[in-house]
């Protein structure tokens, strides 16, 4: 399946065993060249870029608190569903991608 967004075709990839991530927990991939980011925020998926906006620190790493990640590496905040920057050094959002639950699988429309 695919959808048109801003004129960038995007598709679903199937990501990870929605089983082998527990809750209130983080992984990442590497889908084409891209790092990214997949939480398991109360048994619902989200995604996000992996790296870090301010440097390179993978949020996968980072320390989940509710709807937040604290990067690793400088504790910037981010709200991630929304990807919002919340709290310094950090200034700059984080791409979310949305996802969805398949046959047992998280896919992630990138
Ligand atoms: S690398 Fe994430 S806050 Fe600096």
């Amino acid at each position: 399946m695919t959808a048109q967004t801003r004129g960038v075709e995007k598709a679903w990839v199937r990501a990870i065993a929605a089983d082998s991530l527990p809750v209130d927990d983080a992984t990442r991939i590497e889908h084409e060249g891209r790092c990214i980011a997949i939480f398991n925020l109360g048994g619902k998926f989200y995604a996000t870029s992996g790296i870090c906006t301010h440097a390179h620190a993978f949020l996968s790493e980072g320390y989940i608190d509710g709807q937040t990640v604290e990067c690793p590496l400088h504790q910037g905040l981010f709200h991630i569903p929304t990807g919002t920057p919340l709290s310094p050094p950090v200034t700059e959002r984080l791409e979310t991608f949305e996802t969805r639950v398949s046959d047992g699988y998280v896919d992630i429309l990138v």
